[in-house]
């Protein structure tokens, strides 16, 4: 009964996760060995304030940070509260299959030179849709010349317990990595990871706990941090047969996939032209990515049955849906699937549908993004608002990777692509209230 575990912070019995004592403190020492890490941090607030604990450690306000373009929006947030100088890398988007790919990497390398004075390289790895670059050059490189690197890793946490997977962020290098114990792993909504393989953090210690603080309750679920003990543990002990368990379905369900003329799974022969080298990229096999477009089915039709059979889907667009299998992935549940989808075809009728996609453009501010939120604002019809500069973000959900962000000018195709899309699909986007948005007020 999960009403009898919660617990009081003034029952001192069990230590303060605010200040890392007790059985706290052993947690986190055995995430730390788990993980091989300097130090790790429990935190109960997802890694949508890890990222924030990170930035706030790292940057001063007007510090250059390299940016992947495909962030979370807490990392926007993160720029917003550090008062960072933001730098983009450039968008890397596959139409076939309407997802966002990883930056190419001499995109990220050039940009690394170009902008050698930056504190920070802030990166996602691996994708929402499960897509790995491998880290060891980019990471060398940008020590090369002192810039830290934060990986978020918020889809990655269970990819330390397989060598297929090897190296992972931290084994690349990266300084800070942030972790989704919830995603990938089994802990409760919320849970997350901060890892630390900086060797200057002593320096940067009594910062970090700061800003732990500054972004924490102080009644923080302490049944989340039992939920990430338990996880690092049942990992630690028998990750690799859970993640062999997982190779297995993923196998299945790929080899049955193929044998359906109505879907394309995502396989690296799809990545060609998109990198340099393909081989340097690795799909996830957490993850599925599954073409229904090319049969002509429509996202409305496939969307609908599979929620009718019990199929939640972690995401899809107008050309394809990922599935995310978990540790708990049972054989039922993959046959379940594989009937549901192999009935799929009775159920197939010719409907038209337009496939709009968002504009995952590049990313360029006029004004520092935290200027441009805290700076007084107003809302107007989106229809209105070209040439304006946005003061909030943009931000379908899912994938919650921003459109638009606070400081950057709003163009007519932002506009035009933002309309077509919700006035056809009632996808969720934040940062738009009955057809308005904030922008920074126009000095008269
Ligand atoms: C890449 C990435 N980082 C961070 C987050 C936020 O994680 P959480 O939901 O644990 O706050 C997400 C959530 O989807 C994500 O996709």
């Amino acid at each position: 009964n999960i009403f009898l575990t919660d617990t009081s912070v003034s029952d001192p019995s069990f230590g303060s996760l605010l200040s890392h004592t007790g059985a706290f403190k052993d947690a986190e020492r055995l995430m730390s060995n788990a993980y091989g890490t300097l130090a790790s941090f429990i935190n109960v607030l997802g890694t949508s304030t890890s990222n924030k604990i990170v930035y706030m450690t790292l940057l001063n306000k007007g510090d250059k940070v390299i940016v992947d373009r495909n962030m979370h929006k807490s990392i926007i947030h993160s720029i917003i509260v550090s008062g960072a100088n933001p730098i983009f890398l450039k968008a890397n988007f596959h139409p076939d299959f309407g997802i966002i790919l990883p930056t190419r990497k001499e995109i990220v390398l050039k940009q690394i030179e170009e902008n050698k004075n930056a504190k920070l390289l802030s990166l996602t790895v691996p994708t929402y849709d499960g897509l790995r670059y491998y880290l060891p050059d980019i990471i060398n490189y940008a020590h090369s010349y002192k810039m830290k690197v934060l990986v978020d890793e918020a889809w990655g946490a269970h990819m330390h317990f397989h060598t297929d997977y090897y190296p992972d962020a931290l084994q690349s290098g990266a300084d800070y990595v942030v972790q989704s114990i919830h995603k990938t792993m089994g802990g409760f909504s919320q849970s997350s990871v901060i890892h630390v393989n900086d060797k200057d953090f002593s320096e940067r210690k009594r910062d970090f706990y700061e800003n732990y603080m500054f972004f924490s309750s102080t009644s923080p679920f302490y049944p989340i941090v039992a939920s990430i003990d338990v996880s690092r543990k049942m990992m630690s002990i028998e990750g690799k047969q859970v993640l062999e368990r997982m190779k297995k379905y993923y196998n299945i369900l790929v080899e049955e996939l193929d044998k359906m003329e109505e879907f394309k799974v995502l396989r690296k022969s799809y990545l060609r032209g998109y990198f340099e080298d393909i081989n340097e990229i690795l799909i996830d096999y957490s993850r599925i990515v599954v073409n229904f477009s090319f049969a002509g089915i429509t996202k409305k039709q496939i969307w609908n049955y599979l929620v009718r059979n019990n199929i939640i889907v972690e995401k899809i667009n107008y050309k394809s849906f990922t599935l995310l299998l978990g540790v708990g992935t049972t054989t039922n549940m993959v046959n379940h699937l594989l009937r549901v989808l192999k009935n799929f075809k009775y159920e197939k009728r010719e409907l038209y549908e337009q496939s709009h996609f968002f504009h995952w453009d590049d990313i360029e501010v006029k004004i520092p993004p935290f200027e441009a939120y805290q700076s007084e604002g107003e809302w107007l019809e989106l229809k209105n608002c070209e040439n304006r500069i946005s003061s909030n973000m943009i931000v379908p959900y899912p994938p919650g990777i921003p459109l638009i962000i606070p400081g950057q000018i709003i163009t007519m195709k932002h506009i035009e692509n933002i309309l077509m899309i919700i006035s056809s699909d009632d996808i969720e986007i934040h940062g738009i209230a009955k057809g308005k948005i904030k922008v920074v007020k126009e000095i008269k």
